[in-house]
């Protein structure tokens, strides 16, 4: 049996990002919910992901790092919430390889702070708000490092080992590792929810989807890393925020879910789709754009293949994603052709404008 959290005051961290944003756009259109959005505005975050719900009365937007556990404590403090949704993170492979000082700090250090935060908030709680407080960590499936090509049927479930490959990954693990500990050792109500690839409006365009959206846009070569055989399991941003809500409001303490999309595809499969349906909608004379896919060098240590068993959250909280891949495709690219001033304004503003990352 599940019970209902009553959330009234929910923190969030990371709310300017492509997944933050999208739930505090569904948290403050759809809920009477007072959200507080803690958030650095990293090259990641922007405040255009809010527009329309940034002066909403429910929501308070605080830029702030939670790598400054100081500052991060007072803001929380005054808020006093009813539980803390933690998603802000470097969240970029190729980006770790580059470079994992950020991760380390955010990833790890970051989520450390928020802990120590929490311990010490719930500590004081009256009874009745101990009983409803949670602290809900956002993570994701390459914790568990890489599924082999050749064997199609395995999956990742809850309690597959940790085996992460990348710098992100292993911060990633890291900061699951500390969720997990501060439940076991501290007693402070924790739920970890760990997903596959999203996609959906406002991804950054150093992600696959929306750098190869951005790519076929401008007619540049569409770089596919390897042989373009790797698979990933897409979900739409949209289901996995039903997914977190749910687990927010009635994930059981303690406990670990897996979520996925059910939509393994290899990434030249995806990279072709994205083609066929621009050059439909957006045909340019003489241009197949799948002519523009061009294999390049492989990724460092690229895990093979992610694949998740959601069999868990589907029959204890009765969540399923909703969006086939050809819809969630198709209104993707019907968003980004839309919002050709945003990659606009992200390319001038964030200092990124398609150049391969995390190779010499
Ligand atoms: P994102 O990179 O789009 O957004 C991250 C947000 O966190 C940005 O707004 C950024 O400004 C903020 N941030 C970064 N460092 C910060 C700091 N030190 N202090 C405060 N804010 C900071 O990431 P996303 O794709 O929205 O991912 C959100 C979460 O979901 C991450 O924890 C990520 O690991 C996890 N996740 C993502 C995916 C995916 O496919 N995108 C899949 C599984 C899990
Ligand atoms: O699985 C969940 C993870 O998905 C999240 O935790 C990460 O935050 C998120 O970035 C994503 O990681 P990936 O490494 O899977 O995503 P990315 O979009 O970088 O790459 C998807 C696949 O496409 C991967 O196999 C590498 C490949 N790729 C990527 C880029 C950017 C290419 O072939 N060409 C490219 O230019």
């Amino acid at each position: 049996m599940t019970t209902t959290r009553c959330i009234k005051r929910l923190a969030v961290t990371g709310g300017a990002g492509f997944i933050g944003s999208a739930l505090i756009r569904k948290l403050v259109t759809q809920t009477d919910i007072q959200v507080l959005n803690i958030d650095a505005l990293t090259y990641a975050g922007d405040l255009s992901t809010l527009e329309g719900v940034i002066d909403h009365p429910n929501h308070t937007f605080s830029k702030n790092n939670i790598c400054d556990r100081a500052a991060v404590s007072v803001v929380l403090d005054q808020f006093q919430p009813d539980a803390l949704i933690h998603l802000a993170a470097e969240s970029h492979v190729d980006r770790s390889i580059e470079s994992a000082d950020a991760f380390i700090q955010t990833n790890v250090i970051g989520t450390h702070n928020l802990l120590a935060w929490a311990r010490g908030y719930y500590e004081q709680l009256p009874a009745d708000r101990k009983s409803n407080f949670v602290f809900h960590h956002v993570s994701t499936d390459e914790v568990f490092g890489s599924l082999a090509l050749e064997d199609k049927n395995s999956k990742f479930t809850e309690t597959t080992s940790y085996q992460p490959n990348s710098p992100y990954s292993a911060s990633k693990a890291a900061s699951d590792h500390l969720v997990r500990v501060w439940y076991k050792t501290h007693g402070l109500p924790t739920v970890l929810t760990n997903c596959s690839n999203n996609y959906g409006p406002f991804h950054f365009p150093e992600k696959l989807i929306p750098l190869m959206i951005s790519k076929c846009l401008t007619g540049e070569k569409l770089p596919v890393y390897g042989t373009g055989e790797n698979v990933r399991d897409w979900l739409y941003v949209d289901d996995h925020v039903e997914a977190l809500l749910l687990v927010l409001n009635k994930g059981k303490v303690g406990e670990s879910y897996n979520i996925g999309g059910d939509n393994e595809l290899t990434n030249l499969t995806v990279v072709s789709q994205i083609c066929n349906i621009l050059d439909a909608v957006e045909p340019v004379k003489k241009l197949k754009r799948t002519d523009l896919i061009t294999f390049v060098k492989d990724r460092p240590g690229h895990d093979e293949r992610y694949a998740m068993d959601i069999s868990k959250i589907k029959s204890e909280l009765g969540w399923t994603p909703k969006y086939s891949f050809d819809v969630g495709l198709k209104q993707t690219i019907n968003w980004y052709l839309e919002h050709r001033d945003w990659l606009k304004h992200i390319a001038e503003s964030k200092n990124y404008s398609g150049q391969r990352l995390g190779v010499k």
